[in-house]
């Protein structure tokens, strides 16, 4: 199964929640089951590694960080299984460039998020303290998230 997580840079929040993914399913050796990658729906830090403040978060908390910023494609749309939006916003935009049998693919990841809904909040203006935020939601969302996939593999 083929997850892309989205947000706006690729910078912050996306990467860092493929990072969180990848080493959650290594860790429960499902690694073979799942493929991961991030991207953004724009397209200002193509090519940059994730944020200072991201590697950092990740360091603090054991997670192994790689990746190279992208913009979100509409070939993403087709050869993704579950496209995670950040926000609202960056699901606004990749429903903008979705066919109408793609829509269904698109969900937000604090859906998967078991203490509440709604947007995992954009860290680039803030401070460390908004990064280990971003960190601890998308921690308990991406359990929830592989408690939710590992029913349907
Ligand atoms: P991200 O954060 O969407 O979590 O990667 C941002 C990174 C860069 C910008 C905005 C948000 N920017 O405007 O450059």
């Amino acid at each position: 199964m083929k997850i892309l997580f989205v947000c706006l840079g690729n910078i912050c929040r996306s990467p860092l929640a493929e990072a969180v993914f990848n080493e959650k399913v290594r860790l429960k050796g499902l690694q073979n089951e799942f493929q991961a990658d991030s991207c953004g729906t724009g397209n200002y830090h193509v090519g940059d590694e994730p944020d200072h403040r991201t590697i950092t978060c990740a360091v603090k908390n054991r997670i192994p960080i790689h990746h190279s910023g992208r913009q979100l494609t509409r070939a993403d749309l087709e050869n993704f299984d579950l496209i995670l939006a950040m926000d609202s916003s960056n699901r606004a935009d990749i429903l903008k460039l979705s066919d109408l049998h793609h829509k269904t693919k698109v969900k937000l990841m604090r859906d998967y998020d078991p203490n509440g809904s709604g947007d995992v909040p954009d860290p680039y203006y803030g401070s460390e303290k908004n990064f280990d935020e971003v960190f601890k939601i998308l921690d308990r969302s991406i359990d929830g998230l592989i408690t939710e996939l590992i029913k349907s593999v």
